[in-house]
């Protein structure tokens, strides 16, 4: 599907990745944001989209959003905490969301939509992990609502006239990127310049990748996979540890701080220390990030300092 002059839903399109595929699509299409701005910024939202606040749990508001115009949904809202206090709160919001843009789009016959899943569906897998690894025994229950979500996808793509792309992320990051662990060591070290406490050994190593390229990813692979139900990984080919994480922030800051390791061999409970995404499917279409992971993890660490 060529995404141009298409009418997109973009839930969760406040957030850190919703936005910046807002800002890619909005030249060319019609779009329009829902969100409830649990997470996210209503000022991240371009101006040409149109906004609608409001919780996607409630269905009413699932039905404005969604109309037999709409011609693609791009789903990304979602708790996203790993080491969430309210597990069983976001595994029914997160499924129920899921269910109620199914069902809306199954109800007003729209085909289209595109998910944005993550590699904590594998759990501890072996790595490069392929899409087809299987047993997928995720660690944490946001591993478990994106399986269960998936899960949900494939029944409408094979069940119902529901044509889906569904993206298992890396790491993501770039500018507007809160809560994770290079804006984290960007407000600490503004806080002590001296000193850095990570979480965990340090040796954790898992793959980064730009919102620019994830982004160009999901529109090449939208604009050249045509199964029922396509699902691809999206990442980069190589992983940064969190110790360098740490070298490059604090270098991009003209830092050189002692670190303090605590915890054990992973940040938290749930936390897949060691992560790196096979990206052949993709490469087999036709599509190869420019950067490496630790070129992704110092261009925002760039782009972290100027904007906090
Ligand atoms: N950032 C990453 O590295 C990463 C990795 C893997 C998967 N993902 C997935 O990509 C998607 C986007 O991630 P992000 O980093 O931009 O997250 P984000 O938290 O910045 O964006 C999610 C948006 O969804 C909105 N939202 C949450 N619950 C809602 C509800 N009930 N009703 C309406 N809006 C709601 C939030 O307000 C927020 O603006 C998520 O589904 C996330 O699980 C992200």
């Amino acid at each position: 599907m060529h995404i141009e002059d298409k009418r997109i839903v973009v839930t969760g399109g406040a957030g850190f990745i919703g936005s910046h595929l807002v800002d890619r699509l909005v030249a060319d299409n019609d779009l329009l944001v829902v969100d409830d701005g649990s997470n996210g910024e209503r000022e991240w939202v371009h101006d040409d989209a149109e906004f609608l606040g409001g919780d996607l749990t409630d269905e009413a508001v699932v039905a404005d959003a969604i109309t037999a115009e709409t011609d693609l949904v791009v789903h990304l809202a979602a708790s996203k905490l790993v080491d969430t206090d309210m597990p069983r709160r976001q595994f029914t919001d997160n499924s129920e969301i899921t269910y109620n843009v199914l069902e809306r789009m199954d109800e007003v016959g729209v085909e289209k939509l595109v998910f944005t899943s993550s590699s904590t569906v594998y759990g501890e897998a072996p790595r490069p992990t392929p899409e087809d690894y299987a047993p997928l025994e995720p660690i944490s229950v946001y591993g478990a609502t994106k399986l269960a979500e998936e899960s949900l996808i494939s029944t409408y793509a094979h069940s119902h006239d529901l044509q889906s792309w569904v993206f298992r992320f890396a790491n993501i990051v770039g500018p507007r990127l809160r809560g994770a662990v290079i804006p984290d060591f960007v407000e600490k070290l503004r806080e002590d310049p001296e000193s850095l406490t990570i979480l965990g050994d340090g040796r954790q190593e898992k793959s980064y990748m730009h919102v620019s390229e994830c982004l160009d990813a999901m529109v090449y692979a939208v604009e050249h996979a045509d199964a029922d139900h396509n699902v691809f990984n999206l990442g980069t080919r190589t992983t940064t540890s969190v110790d360098r994480i740490a070298d490059i922030v604090a270098d991009e800051m003209g830092l050189d701080p002692a670190y303090e390791h605590t915890g054990g061999d992973r940040g938290w409970t749930g936390d897949v220390p060691r992560m790196r995404l096979s990206i052949e499917k993709l490469a087999g279409l036709g599509w190869e990030p420019d950067q490496s992971s630790d070129d992704a993890v110092r261009q925002s660490a760039r782009e972290l300092i100027e904007e906090l």
